[in-house]
């Protein structure tokens, strides 16, 4: 599992998130970091409905006042910590969830394969 050490402060106030770039193999991807309840939860931005942004690239992820996080094309709501699809089209499945770390100075994020800080190529028969 790669270790991804973001020199960044993490978002300070309930509600606020902070996005990072990471891959997925070749694939550059997006994630997003938020303060929840003084909890840190990081995800992939990528809808389980059609694998596309949830946020429309303007980074807006969260409604506090329902405190769930949302996708922007068909409006599928998530149920926090775990990220599960309560109501929408990708109903019962999950956002992927990555373990996060804020430490002094920085934010680690762990990130299972096939995430990684960089882009990676693998042979045909998968090994890198
Ligand atoms: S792409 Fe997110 S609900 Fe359809």
């Amino acid at each position: 599992m790669a270790q991804f050490i973001l020199s960044s402060a993490p978002p300070e106030k309930d509600g606020e998130t902070i996005t990072f770039e990471l891959f997925e193999n070749e694939r550059p991807r997006q994630g997003f970091i938020l303060r929840r309840n003084g909890e840190l939860l990081a995800f992939l931005n990528e809808c389980p409905h059609w694998s596309v942004d949830l946020d429309l690239g303007d980074e807006d992820f969260y409604d506090q006042k329902i405190d769930r996080i949302y996708c922007k094309n068909h409006g599928a709501l998530f149920v926090l910590p775990d990220g599960e699809c309560e109501t929408g089209p990708c109903l019962g499945r999950k956002l992927i969830r990555f373990e996060v770390q804020a430490n002094q100075d920085d934010l680690r994020i762990l990130l299972p394969p096939p995430y990684s800080t960089s882009a990676t190529s693998r042979d045909k028969n998968g090994a890198r």
